[in-house]
């Protein structure tokens, strides 16, 4: 059931955490669905409403900084000047897990994924609840998180208690993790946080996935870096603008009902059946991605074609959820 995210809806949603339930609340960059961090029962609910294999950890949800060592041992300088400069908002950090921390949440690792959420209802309802909340993105694994209430509805329904609507979600896409458990600070998954506004921080060099031994990535069980992830139903598949006259020509003999996202003008006269237009900018385009291609998907169409976003690093969120999308 959704609700407006008013005061006694955050009292109540509070109450339903401590119960052991399941909320569904708003954040900054996607809804989250959330359970008591440290009730490994009310974790294990929701790995089972996901359908998410039990060994990918779960971010943890803190009201304040303050609140890390609660959570983590050995908190590297890193951290805390990461958190200082970006909390709250899109940003995760892994780091060593405290022994309390129950596996459930870590899948079983021996570090937990932290962030302050740069929400209103998400803040009050950790006020309000006091402890931790452990919050995936609230879809169906490996599918397309939701940016509205009605997209957990739609994903979840009745195997949530309560959903906490406060309205579209402002980021669009997930936050941006980085890895502070090991020698050196590694990116895990991209978002609006860019690399660059990392690294100034830091002072030093991120590592980043594409630079990483492909088993050193096998080892990191982050779901977000399974080659298909954030996925329509529909076929999808990339094109670059100038290419798409062609192709559509070609495809015409084949695939019947063609959708379309772009960002760029289209050529007169082209006519490809569902289009879709997002703002040529990377953070409204962000923002509305994920209800595009859920409107796509919606439309029983046999190949969504997507236009290939500019390849710099104010993109790259964007390139990494699409290329997932299109695998
Ligand atoms: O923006 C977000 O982060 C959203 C909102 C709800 O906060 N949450 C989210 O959660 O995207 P989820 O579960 O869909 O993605 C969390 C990612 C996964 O790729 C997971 O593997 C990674 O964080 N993660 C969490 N804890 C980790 C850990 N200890 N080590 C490595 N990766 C971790
Ligand atoms: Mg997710």
């Amino acid at each position: 059931m959704s609700v407006i995210a008013d005061h006694a809806a955050i009292v109540h949603a509070a109450q339903l955490l401590q119960q052991g339930g399941l909320v569904a609340f708003p954040t900054e960059t996607v809804y989250g669905l959330g359970a008591d961090a440290m009730n490994a029962t009310a974790v294990a609910r929701i790995f089972a409403a996901k359908g998410r294999p039990a060994d990918h950890p779960l971010i943890v949800h803190i009201a304040a900084a303050a609140q890390l060592s609660a959570w983590a041992e050995t908190i590297p300088a890193a951290a805390y000047a990461l958190a200082e400069a970006f909390w709250p908002g899109p940003l995760a950090l892994v780091l060593h897990k405290k022994a309390s921390v129950p596996y459930a949440v870590t899948g079983g690792q021996e570090t937990v994924g932290l962030r302050v959420p740069n929400h209103p209802v998400a803040l009050q309802l950790l006020q309000q609840f006091g402890g931790g909340i452990a919050a995936p993105s609230a879809n169906r694994f490996c599918r397309i998180s939701p940016t509205l209430a009605a997209h957990v509805e739609e994903e979840l329904g009745a195997a949530v208690d309560l959903i906490l609507d406060g309205g579209a979600c402002q980021v669009g896409v997930e936050s941006t993790i980085v890895d502070l458990s090991g020698p050196q600070p590694r990116l895990l998954r991209p978002g609006q946080i860019s690399v660059e506004a990392i690294n100034a921080v830091l002072h030093c060099e991120l590592l980043l996935p594409e630079t990483l031994q492909h088993s050193t990535q096998a080892e990191i069980r982050a779901p977000g870096m399974l080659a298909l992830h954030y996925a329509p139903d529909t076929a999808a598949r990339m094109y670059v603008s100038g290419e798409l006259p062609e192709l559509l020509t070609a495809l015409q003999q084949s695939t019947k009902k063609i959708g379309l996202l772009h960002y760029t003008e289209l050529t007169a006269g082209l006519m490809p059946g569902y289009v879709l237009r997002l703002p040529n900018n990377p953070e409204q385009y962000a923002q509305l991605l994920y209800s595009a291609l859920r409107e796509l998907d919606h439309q029983q169409l046999d190949l969504i074609l997507i236009e290939q976003p500019p390849s710099n690093s104010l993109w790259r969120a964007i390139n990494d959820r699409l290329s997932k999308a299109t695998h």
